[in-house]
Formats: structure tokens, C-alpha cells, sequence
């Protein structure tokens, strides 16, 4: 075991990490990132790596990008805080707003911000509780995500999310969050079935769930457009066309979670665009500003924004907001990351380079350790698997994922691994095609170490 550095030590001494192995961190220490150009970050001895990951699935323009460091100076400058609280506003809140309703892929009435993922799904069930509320409807309340869902840690996020690990020993999910079938072909679809007969076996589920349940007493649906920290997973042909049919029948509001589709990961500006749906409402953040500076929101539709006002008539004020609900250097920064968006074509560019990222990705499913290459737009994952035949999982205690993302960062490429033993890729949106050959050669002779890993401690043995 090599010694840690001063940094390292420090770290594990001071800070409890997200999304972490603690007692294997203290082992290993962290890899701590000094500095970022484009695509490329470097560690404190200087080591560049790709950013396969756009951080968190958010840095969309990548790194060092000076316009938006002008664009937040400026901003810090003339007016540094100004919160919406109690009838105050700024200009760059309600400009962005106006920006967001022009772009928004369905009727949006208003936008509320707050500050990440999971406070826009709070808000998202608490708006809609409070709707149904102001609609005189007080028993439809439960809310339905997806086994494999992933929308946040908060306390209704994470119960909405449908990771174990985000629940187990959390004491959740709290009680009305309901957890529909996960839209995975390759693990879920029975033998023969097709990718729509799967799609309509699911909506059918979905529907005698909310019948079981009692359709008064069922509030909303929520679901990423494509699934991201559950294993990047694309639902199968035509589905969100017959859950959205099962939504409108029993009267059910659909939220797209577009916090890591939206803003032209898929190719269009909001993954439920690509996926050929529309929703009610939509949560956003991450690439809103390329993840520079924290902001979310929550798309408010003219029916929602009705409720909302015949309840503040009714108690004399809205009572939800954050310190920093349209915080105006955020605002600021979002405004001008759209304008870069627009300016340089972002989105189309995004889906001009899904081909080749997308074939460069399934070329992987021939690698004897893969047993599914999935993805759309310019995100992707491979699953790991012990026999491609079977499709046998390793043993998650084995850490075959883990160790490959660790193989890789030796190549010099930042990939993260998810439950399942699945490695997921997804990077900034200014990618050029050469850098997407370098980044899934680099992920190749990782895959290539891990699989001489796994046979010389014979894994693969059932
Ligand atoms: C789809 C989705 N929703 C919500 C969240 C939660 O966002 P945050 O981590 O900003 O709270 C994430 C985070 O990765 C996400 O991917």
C-alpha cells in the first residue's frame, strides 16, 4: 500500500464523503483534482485525465470556461445576493425564468428555482400535494417512481429514488411512495418478449397498481426520461407513449425528472423530447449552469400555478422557498449557459456526435465481460457480467465495476461505476470526436486489465 499524501491524510481526517466506502477510503485515500481544461481535469501531481463523466453527469461545457467565470464576477459585482422571498425580485431570476418558458418542451406557466436535484423533487411533492389540496382532492396523494429510480437523498427524494443503498438503514421510503417495474429489457423482459411487449406489460402494471391502490388516493408518476445513476437505462420501444396513456386515464400527474437529459444530453434540448413524451412538469438542474454553481427548478404548468394561488388566497402566503431560490450569481450563470448553448448549437452538435459515440459504446458489448453496451444521445454505460451467455452477475463483493473504474483512472479516464457492476460514461457536451475514439480506447484497455484481473483471481467461476 503506497503512503497517503498530506492532502489525502487531511482528507480522510476532515471530511465525511458522499457516495462513498468510508472504511476503504481511509485505505486509499481520495484522488484529489487540482485543476480542469475542457474535457481534461488534472490531479495534484498533474495527471490529466478525460472527465468521462462531466463530474456528477453535469458539466456540460467542461472545465475553465471563461465566460462563465466572467458572467458570475459580473453578477458578484453588481448585485452578489438578492433572494424572491415576500414579494422581492431580480432581474437575472425572472429573465432566466422567460428563457426557461421559451425552451420548455411543454406549457409552462412559471418556474420555482432551487438548488439541486433533490429539492426539485421535494418540491415536486409538495406541489403536488398541495395542489390536490387546493383541488379538493385530499386523498390523492401517493406517488409512484421506479424500482431503480433515481431522483435524490432528501427524505422524499430518496424515497422516491429506488436504490437500496439510498434507503436501507435511512429508515425509508417514508409511507404513499410507491415503486412501479423497472424499464430494463435485458434484465427484466421475460423470454421472447419484445421491447414493446415489455413497454405494454409494464404500462399494464402500472395501471393495476393504481388501481389496487385506488386511483383517488394516486397523486403523480415520476421518471427519468432515460435512467441515470440506476445503470443508465433506456426504457424499451414505446414506452413512455403507454404509461403516459395510463397517466391521462387516471388523472395522474407525470413529472420528467430531466436533471441529468436535460439540456441536450439525449441530442434535444429535454430527454422526454427524444423519448417522445410530454409531461406535466420537469425537474432540471446539473447542466442548467454546466454545474458550475448550484441551481435547480421545477416547471409549473397554468393548472398547478391555479392551485398554488387559490391556496395562498386561502392561508395568506406560499409557504415554500429556499435562502436561495434564484440566487442571482446562479441565475446569472444559467442565463449564460444557455446563450452558449443556443450560440453554439450545442444540442444538434450533441446529436450529430450520438452516432459515433453511440457505436464506439456498443463495439464494447463484444468484450468478453460485458453483457450489455446501452446508452442514447451522448450517455452510456456497459454492464459487467460474469457469463454473457447467462448473463450472470459477478459477486457485487468481488467489486468488478469498482476495480475497472479504478484501472481506468490509471489510463487516465474518469468513468464512475453504479449498482449492477455497471460502468457509466457521459461526457461534457463539447466533446470532439477525436476525444470520444480517446475515451473509449482508454475505456477499453481498462476492460481488457479487468478481465485479466478477474481470471487470475478466477471470478468468472460460478
Ligand atoms: C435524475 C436525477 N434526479 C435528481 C438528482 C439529485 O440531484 P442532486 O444530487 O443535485 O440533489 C440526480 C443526481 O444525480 C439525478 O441524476
Amino acid at each position: 500500500m503506497t503512503p497517503l499524501s498530506n492532502l489525502a491524510v487531511r482528507d480522510v481526517e476532515t471530511l465525511v464523503h458522499p457516495y462513498t466506502n468510508l472504511a476503504t477510503l481511509r485505505e486509499n485515500g481520495p484522488l484529489v483534482l487540482e485543476r480542469g481544461k475542457g474535457i481534461f481535469v488534472y490531479d495534484t501531481s498533474g495527471k490529466p485525465y478525460i472527465e468521462g463523466m462531466a463530474g456528477l453527469w453535469c458539466t456540460a461545457l467542461g472545465h475553465g470556461n471563461e465566460e462563465l467565470a466572467e458572467a458570475a464576477a459580473v453578477q458578484m459585482r453588481k448585485l452578489g445576493f438578492a433572494h424572491l422571498f415576500g414579494g422581492k425580485s431580480h432581474d437575472p431570476a425572472i429573465e432566466l425564468a422567460e428563457k426557461l418558458k421559451e425552451i420548455a418542451p411543454v406549457p409552462t406557466s412559471k418556474v420555482f428555482f432551487c438548488n439541486s436535484g433533490s429539492e426539485a423533487n421535494d418540491t415536486q411533492v409538495k406541489l403536488v400535494w398541495y395542489m390536490n389540496n387546493a383541488l379538493g382532492r385530499p386523498a390523492k396523494k401517493k406517488i409512484i417512481s421506479r424500482i431503480k429510480a433515481y431522483h435524490g437523498v432528501t427524505v422524499a427524494s430518496a424515497s422516491l429514488t429506488g436504490l437500496p443503498a439510498n434507503q436501507r438503514d435511512f429508515d425509508l421510503p417514508m409511507a404513499g411512495i410507491l415503486h412501479a417495474g423497472c424499464p430494463h429489457h435485458y434484465r427484466f423482459a421475460q423470454v421472447g418478449e419484445s421491447e414493446e411487449e415489455f413497454a405494454t406489460r409494464l404500462a399494464a402494471e402500472l395501471a393495476q397498481m393504481i388501481e389496487r391502490e385506488g386511483p383517488d388516493t394516486v397523486a403523480a408518476f415520476i421518471a427519468e426520461p432515460v435512467m441515470g445513476a440506476g445503470g443508465v437505462i433506456v426504457p424499451p420501444r414505446t414506452y413512455f407513449e403507454k404509461i403516459m396513456q395510463v397517466c391521462r386515464r387516471y388523472d395522474v400527474y407525470m413529472i420528467a425528472d430531466e436533471v441529468i437529459c436535460g439540456f441536450g444530453r439525449l441530442g434535444t434540448a429535454f430527454g422526454c423530447q427524444s423519448l417522445g413524451f410530454a409531461p406535466d412538469g420537469l425537474s432540471i438542474a446539473k447542466a442548467l449552469t454546466s454545474g458550475y454553481v448550484p441551481m435547480a427548478g421545477v416547471t409549473v404548468p397554468e393548472s398547478m400555478y391555479q392551485a398554488l394561488l387559490t391556496e395562498s388566497r386561502k392561508i395568506g402566503t406560499f409557504g415554500h422557498g429556499f435562502t436561495y431560490s434564484g440566487h442571482p450569481v446562479a441565475a446569472a450563470v444559467a442565463l449564460k449557459t444557455l446563450e452558449i448553448y443556443a450560440r453554439d448549437r450545442l444540442f444538434e452538435a450533441a446529436a450529430e456526435k450520438a452516432p459515433q459515440f453511440q457505436a464506439r459504446l456498443r463495439r464494447l458489448g463484444q468484450h468478453a465481460l460485458v453483457g450489455e453496451a446501452r446508452g442514447q444521445g451522448l450517455i452510456g454505460a456497459v454492464e459487467l457480467v460474469a457469463d454473457k451467455a447467462s448473463k450472470r452477475s459477478f459477486d457485487p463483493k468481488a467489486g468488478v465495476a469498482p476495480q475497472a473504474v479504478r484501472l481506468a483512472e490509471e489510463e487516465g479516464l474518469i468513468v464512475r461505476f453504479l449498482a449492477g457492476d455497471t460502468v457509466s460514461v457521459c461526457p461534457p457536451l463539447i466533446i470532439t470526436p477525436a476525444e470520444i475514439d480517446e475515451l473509449f480506447d482508454r475505456l477499453g484497455r481498462a476492460l481488457d486489465r479487468t478481465l485479466d484481473w478477474v481470471r487470475r483471481e478466477r471470478l468468472q467461476e460460478a
